[in-house]
């Protein structure tokens, strides 16, 4: 039983998500990209008892042994010129696989796997494009293999609060939200330029940080289909040399090398009669763009602005609603923490148990194609300077 303090206004005592995990079977795990991302799958996947990584695989020659030795795998199989060729491996005998690669390799990786008969843990954003996300799933559905994206901030507890909030009914019928985030300087281009060239990353901060908020939002109302789209998206930090946020003496290389967006705004009509109001920003000069609002016909709820693509809030949600007649604010407490840096370990287990016990994935792709289908019409909607209509082919 696990004590969380809500910041002296209240207490309560949860049981502890953790369940005792059957360690007679061994899950065996390929790593496919071993990059920065990969590393914090493997961190969580040392935290699991029931898992063996036995082979890694990434298109830059010696990177994925490096990283076995950097983690301290012995035994794991990298010596592959292709994810392919370590799927296609049978002596590996793999059960799952983490598909830790850049953008534009998101789907082929995860449409190999699938077709090979191996679980898929992907790493978000889905894909770039609607079309490939589609491709995905009809592997998914040949296969009966588990797909789960990786959405870990909608696994913190203040996240789940606002689900919670939505189910109760106390807001009534949800007609419009507002939400999107981003930073002042944070193109990101610490680790290289596999973000910001579009033939690695394909989509930028809508991709990288604005799928977070529309899962934000979405998730808590039950994903609604998205019907139409009107976009806009603009680069005007990421190709400027001058950017004060890029490392000293790497202005022009990045500046040339940035091909996505470093903003986007939407206006999205979902089912429902339910209006959505996005905007995300790797750069700008404004603190943010503004705080997460769901407003129903009953109550309104405000999420202030957060990190919401690590799952961080800096300050309680407030809940706008009538009691005997008057007009009201309650401020709904600010779940403890001590959750965060647990997020990730959360996301590996949830998608290990599915895997295992033959339950949805934690994070489905029948909800994130909604999310891509979003993505793929902003940057259409962008494209054409107009409405679209979002078309879902049948999958
Ligand atoms: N969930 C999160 O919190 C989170 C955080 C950071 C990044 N990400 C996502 O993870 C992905 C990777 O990000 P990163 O920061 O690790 O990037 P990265 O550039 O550090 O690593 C990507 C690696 O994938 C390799 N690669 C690409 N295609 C490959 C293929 N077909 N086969 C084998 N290797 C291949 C590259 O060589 C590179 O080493 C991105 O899509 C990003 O959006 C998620």
């Amino acid at each position: 039983m696990a004590d969380k303090s809500m910041d002296g206004l209240n207490t309560f005592t949860a049981q502890d998500d953790g369940v005792a995990v059957d360690t007679s079977k061994k899950m065996r795990i390929g790593i496919i990209g071993c990059g920065w991302i990969a590393g914090s799958h493997m961190k969580s996947y040392l935290n699991q008892p029931d898992v063996e990584i036995v082979a890694g695989a990434d298109l830059v020659p010696g990177k994925a042994k490096a990283f076995m030795e950097k983690y301290g795998i012995e035994g794991a199989k990298t010596d592959y010129a292709s994810h392919k060729e370590m799927l296609e491996d049978k002596s590996l005998n793999l059960d799952a696989v983490s598909i830790c690669t850049y953008n534009r390799q998101h789907a082929q990786p995860a449409i190999d796997a699938l077709n090979a008969g191996i679980h898929v843990l992907l790493e978000k954003p889905f894909t770039v494009t609607l079309d490939e996300a589609v491709e995905v799933m009809k592997a998914e559905k040949a296969s009966g293999k588990i797909l789960s994206i990786g959405f870990q901030p909608r696994m913190d507890e203040n996240m789940k609060e606002i689900k919670k909030i939505v189910d109760s009914g106390v807001l009534g019928q949800i007609y419009y939200i507002q939400t999107g985030g981003g930073r002042r300087r944070g193109i990101p281009t610490p680790f290289g330029t596999t973000f910001i060239e579009d033939a690695t990353a394909g989509i930028g901060a809508l991709g990288d940080i604005g799928c977070y908020s529309l899962d934000l939002v979405l998730n808590a109302i039950g994903y609604p289909k998205p019907l139409t789209v009107s976009g806009y998206k603009s680069a005007f930090f990421g190709t400027d040399p001058n950017y004060s946020g890029y490392k000293a003496g790497k202005g022009e290389e990045y500046a040339a090398k940035f091909g996505v967006d470093d903003f986007a705004a939407a206006f999205i009509r979902l089912e429902g009669g339910i209006v959505l109001d996005f905007r995300i920003a790797w750069a700008m000069n404004l603190d943010t763009p503004g705080d997460t609002i769901i407003m129903g016909t009953k109550g309104s709820l405000r999420v202030p602005s957060t990190e919401c693509w690590n799952g961080t809030f800096e300050a309680p949600m407030t809940l706008y609603h009538e009691v005997g007649g008057l007009q009201t604010q309650t401020t709904i407490p600010l779940i403890s923490k001590k959750d965060k840096d647990g997020l990730f370990d959360k996301k590996i287990r949830t998608f290990l148990d599915a895997c295992k016990n033959g339950t949805p994935a934690p994070v489905p792709s029948s909800q994130i194609i909604y999310n891509q289908a979003i993505i793929d019409g902003i940057a259409k909607s962008a494209e054409a300077g107009r409405e679209v209509e979002i078309v879902i082919p049948e999958i």
